[in-house]
């Protein structure tokens, strides 16, 4: 049977101090909705995927902290398919923790790897590249599908998948190589080619593929998630869970599965996903999403600005007012506790500035 998982475990540090430990970007208000009021990236991931699956076949892998957020951002998630990590171990394990759960409810499942932290446009491109990484299991049950993107830019924080010949499913073609976040110089080479499109961070496997692909490439992990659900389901999987997946080796699917399954020729396939696809990993991408004035700025909440240009300035209160005078290609954000200030060039370092910030307090 066909499944599918989103991946939501991610904390978003980019979009600090919006995006909080307490409540990370895929949990946050920042999609707009037709009628004024806004929804949460996980709950359009979620409906994007009943266009293809009954809900009860939708399956949802985050943190335990966010359990409570996560199924009362999702009435329609089975309590049965929320899978909670007790801490994050990067996507390697979360998927293999859920493929291992999806395989012992049903051996033979097709299993569809979701993000949440993209704004994907239309649905329906969406609904057919899906469809069309099932159909290429059916012809080749091994493979490991992703779903790529045309690139327009020699962006250093994708994967990048080189596309081969064609396989026997229109929309479908061999890998023939995959790099997980190259360096500038050669993300500028790879565009130059024409032959690469961006990992979407999305991929259609058998539950059992991966298992067995994590199995050759990461044993370390295989042999620890085979260890928790050989444990009976409930209070004694709980625990050991709580014991063995803290110890496995932190590192995502990219690095550990898709990077070394390329080389192996027939393996890996990519499936065209042709739409609008906007990662939303960072102010000046979040700023695609949101009112934008003549002068460049976008923004939500209170604000007044005057002779300023191409700012992002948010203010979560309705209460607080931000005001700019002369301010020029700021990110400018307000919350509660926390008030962050940067220019628009240096909102890739958010993350540094919070870090810098968790050492000092
Ligand atoms: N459950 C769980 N546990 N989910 C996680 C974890 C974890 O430990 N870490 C990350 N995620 C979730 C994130 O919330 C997000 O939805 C997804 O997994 C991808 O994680 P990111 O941390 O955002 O990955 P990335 O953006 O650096 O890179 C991936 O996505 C790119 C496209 O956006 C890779 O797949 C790249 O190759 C790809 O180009
Ligand atoms: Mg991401």
């Amino acid at each position: 049977m066909r499944h599918a998982v989103i991946m939501a475990g991610g904390s978003g540090t980019r979009l600090w101090p919006l995006s909080r430990a307490q409540r990370p970007k895929q949990l946050l208000d920042v999609v707009a909705d037709e009628d004024g009021g806004a929804h949460s990236l996980l709950e359009e991931a979620f409906t994007r995927l009943e266009a293809v699956l009954p809900a009860e076949q939708i399956w949802v892998c985050t943190a335990a902290r966010y359990a409570d957020m996560v199924r009362a951002a999702l009435p329609r998630l089975r309590a049965d398919r929320l899978v909670l990590e007790p801490m994050a171990r990067d996507t390697a394990n979360a998927v293999g923790l859920t493929a291992a759960l999806v395989a012992d409810v049903d051996p033979d499942a097709e299993l569809a790897v979701v993000s949440a932290d993209h704004v994907i446009r239309p649905v329906e491109r969406f609904v057919t590249a899906l469809t069309t990484a099932y159909d290429l299991l059916g012809v080749r049950p091994s493979a490991l599908v992703t779903l790529g993107v045309t690139p327009t830019s020699p962006a250093t924080g994708f994967g990048y998948v080189q596309k081969g010949a064609p396989t026997e499913v229109a929309g479908a073609s061999e890998a023939a190589s995959f790099r997980e976040k190259p360096d500038r110089a050669t993300a500028e080479a790879y565009l130059a080619s024409g032959e690469y499109v961006w990992n979407s961070g999305m991929f259609v496997w058998r539950a059992q593929t991966v298992l067995d692909a994590l199995a050759d490439h990461l044993p370390e992990s295989a042999k620890g998630l085979a260890r928790i659900v050989a444990a009976p389901a409930g209070p004694e999987r709980d625990a050991v869970l709580a014991e063995v997946f803290p110890t496995l080796p932190k590192i995502s699917v990219d690095y550990a599965v898709l990077e070394p399954a390329a080389a192996e020729p027939g393996r890996v396939a990519v499936v065209d996903l042709d739409v609008e696809w906007l990662d939303i990993g960072s102010w000046p991408a979040l700023a695609n999403t949101l009112e934008t004035d003549d002068a460049g700025n976008a923004g939500r909440g209170l604000r007044v600005l005057l002779d300023s240009s191409g700012n992002v300035v948010l203010s979560d209160d309705p209460e607080h007012l931000v005001a700019l005078l002369g301010v020029r290609d700021c990110v400018v954000v307000h919350t509660a506790d926390v008030t962050m200030v940067c220019p628009v060039g240096d909102a890739e370092r958010v993350k540094q500035l919070l870090a810098e910030v968790e050492s000092r307090h």
